[in-house]
């Protein structure tokens, strides 16, 4: 049995994202940024975020695999779906923005950053909405962080436990219950 507890609200959330929208839009009005979020976990912060942010932007996702179910990460990335072959082609001198639901060991995101940096890109940044840097094993550069929690395994706002409670507004830690 899981025991669900709120740790960050949708208010809070929703706050969050504004301010980080603000941060992006300044810093990236004039460039057409290529913002590339990463699947399933972070499609709900992409459709916040780039709704709040109003500048143009090119958007594509792609889906990575570390997880097998369960809470812990299995350590190998693999990619699912990659950029768009169309898209892919324009990446150099391109300014791509990765959008992160969040950042755990760093392994996925690191596996990601080296394979966009591979194609040449203007620059290359990074916005996670939740960094958990307690348990990282790979070092991470973050450029735009929502929130900094602590180590518990969280859901809601996208995030899931094998496919459950990607739906809630809230960001919850999952309990165990004896
Ligand atoms: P990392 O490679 O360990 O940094 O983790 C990458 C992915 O694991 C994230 O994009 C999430 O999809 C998932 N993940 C890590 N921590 C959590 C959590 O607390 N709840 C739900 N998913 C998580
Ligand atoms: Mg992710």
């Amino acid at each position: 049995m899981n025991k669900l507890k709120v740790l960050i609200t949708k208010e809070e959330i929703e706050r969050k994202v504004a301010e980080l929208a603000d941060e992006l839009r300044r810093d990236y009005q004039d460039k057409h940024p290529l913002v590339i979020g990463t699947l399933k976990g972070s499609f709900v912060f992409m459709s916040d975020l780039i709704r709040k942010l109003d500048i143009p932007v090119e958007i594509d996702f792609v889906r990575l695999s570390s997880y097998g179910a369960g809470k812990e990460t299995s350590g190998r990335v693999k990619q699912v779906h990659g950029v768009k072959a169309s898209i892919k082609g324009r990446i150099k001198g391109r300014h791509v923005l990765v959008i992160e639901d969040i950042v755990d060991s760093g392994l996925t995101t690191r596996f990601l950053l080296d394979r966009l940096g591979r194609r040449k890109p203007a620059s290359l940044k990074l916005c996670t909405m939740f960094d958990k840097p307690s348990r990282r094993v790979v070092e991470i550069p973050i450029d735009y962080v929502g929130f900094t929690i602590p180590d518990a395994f969280v859901v809601g706002y996208g995030l899931d436990l094998d496919e459950k409670f990607r739906y809630l507004p809230d960001l919850c830690v999952l309990e165990d219950q004896e």
